[in-house]
C-alpha cells in the first residue's frame, strides 16, 4: 500500500512538472553532504590529512583516496555541492579561479590552435590569456553582446574554444548564452562560461548549452572574504580526465578551504535573494541620482541588453558598476567619503 502511495506521488510531482526537483535552497544545504560514518557528525569534516592509508584491503584503488593532492573528501563535499548547483555532473575544486581558468585553458588547448574571448574579461585572466601566445596558442578578442557578426567573423579553421563572462567584470556586459552555444556547436567549437558573476543561483550556462563552467568561489560561492578558491563543472568524462591534469599541475584547493567553501555555500541561495533585491534598490537609486553619469546593472530596462538578461537570468546579483559625475579627483573624494562600503578589490561577499 505505502508501495503504491509512493508511485501515485510520483506520478503527482511529474504531472506537475516538478518531478522531483530539489530547489536551490535545498541544494545549497544538502548536495554533495555526507554524515561520517565513524562519529555521525552532522557536517561534513575537514579532513586535515595529506595522505590516507593506501592501499587498502577493504576498498579497490579506483574507490580509495590516496592523497590529497589527488582527492579529498571534503572537496568531493564541495564539488559535488557545486555541480549539483550547476546541473552538471561532475565538478573540481582549485586553489583559486585562476587555477581553475588555466586547467580549462590548458585541458582544451594546444599549441597552433586559436582562442575567442570577449572583451571585457576580468583583468586577471586576460593576462593568463595573453600568456597563452608563449605556448603557441592564437587569440582573438572580440565584443560578442548580440553582435554575432563579429563572433562569426573572428571563428577560424583551428578556433577551439569561445571563452567568455556574463556579467562581465566591470561592465557588467551580458551575452547571450544559448546563441553563442548554438554558433559554437555547428563550428565544432568548446564553451567555457565564466560564471562568477551570476552563480548558478541566477543563471545555469550548461543548460543553455554551454560545455564547461568555470568559477572563482573565492566571490559569491564562499561568500565571506575567508578564502581564495576556483571549480570547474562540467561533463563527467572531462572532468575526470582534467582531475589527472590538477593532479599533475598540483592546483587543487586545501581541506580547510573546502570545509569554509561548502559552510558558505550552504547560504548561498539566501544570500543571492538579498543580492539581487539589493542589488537593483542601489542601481535604481543610483539611475535616479543628479551626481551619477551612468549605471551598469542588467536589471535596469536601460541596460543596452536588459532583454537578454532577463531570457537567461533569474536575478542580476549584487555588482552595480557607476560613473560619478565629474573628474578623477572628484570621485575619489566620493569613495573616500562611502560610509559603509569598504574599499577594496573582490565582490560577492557579505560585507560589501
Ligand atoms: C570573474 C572573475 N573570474 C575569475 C577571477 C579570478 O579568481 P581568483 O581571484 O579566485 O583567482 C576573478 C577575480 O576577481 C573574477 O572576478
Amino acid at each position: 500500500m505505502k508501495k503504491l502511495y509512493g508511485i501515485y506521488l510520483q506520478i503527482f510531482w511529474s504531472l506537475l512538472g516538478l518531478k522531483n526537483e530539489k530547489g536551490f535552497s535545498t541544494k545549497s544545504v544538502h548536495a554533495g553532504e555526507f554524515i561520517e560514518k565513524e562519529s555521525g557528525a552532522v557536517i561534513v569534516p575537514i579532513y586535515q590529512t595529506s595522505t590516507f592509508l593506501y592501499p587498502r584491503e577493504d576498498k579497490p584503488e579506483a574507490e580509495s583516496y590516496i592523497y590529497t593532492r589527488i582527492r579529498n573528501p571534503t572537496l568531493e563535499a564541495a564539488e559535488k555541492k557545486i555541480a549539483a548547483l550547476e546541473g552538471a555532473e561532475a565538478g573540481l575544486v582549485f586553489s583559486s579561479g585562476l587555477s581553475a581558468i588555466h586547467a580549462t585553458l590548458s585541458y582544451f588547448l594546444k599549441p597552433g590552435d586559436h582562442i575567442i574571448y570577449i572583451n571585457d574579461v576580468y583583468g586577471g585572466t586576460e593576462v593568463q590569456l595573453k600568456l597563452l601566445e608563449k605556448y603557441g596558442i592564437e587569440r582573438t578578442q572580440v565584443i560578442i553582446e548580440s553582435d554575432f557578426d563579429a563572433l562569426l567573423d573572428a571563428i577560424r579553421e583551428n578556433t577551439k574554444l569561445i571563452y567568455f563572462e556574463t556579467p562581465t567584470n566591470p561592465l557588467l556586459r551580458i551575452t547571450d548564452i544559448k546563441e553563442v552555444a548554438k554558433i559554437a556547436k555547428e563550428h565544432g567549437i568548446i564553451t567555457v562560461v565564466d560564471n562568477t558573476f551570476a552563480t548558478p543561483i541566477n543563471q545555469q550556462p550548461l543548460l543553455l548549452g554551454i560545455d564547461v563552467v568555470v568559477h572563482s568561489v573565492t566571490k559569491y560561492l564562499n561568500g565571506h572574504s575567508d578564502i581564495i578558491g576556483g571549480a570547474i563543472v562540467g561533463p563527467a568524462n572531462y572532468m575526470s580526465e582534467m582531475l589527472q591534469l590538477r593532479r599533475a599541475f598540483g592546483g587543487i584547493m586545501d581541506p580547510f578551504a573546502g570545509f569554509l567553501l561548502l559552510r558558505g555555500m550552504k547560504t548561498l541561495a539566501v544570500r543571492m535573494a538579498m543580492h539581487n533585491k539589493n542589488g537593483m534598490a542601489i542601481a535604481e537609486f543610483l539611475e535616479d541620482h543628479p551626481k551619477i553619469e551612468r549605471v551598469y546593472y542588467p536589471g535596469l530596462t536601460s541596460h543596452i541588453s536588459h532583454e537578454i538578461a532577463k531570457k537567461q537570468m533569474r536575478g542580476y546579483g549584487g555588482m552595480v558598476s557607476f560613473e560619478v559625475k565629474g573628474n578623477a579627483e572628484e570621485t575619489y573624494h566620493f569613495m573616500k567619503n562611502l560610509k559603509i562600503a569598504t574599499i577594496a578589490v573582490s565582490l560577492g561577499l557579505f560585507h560589501k
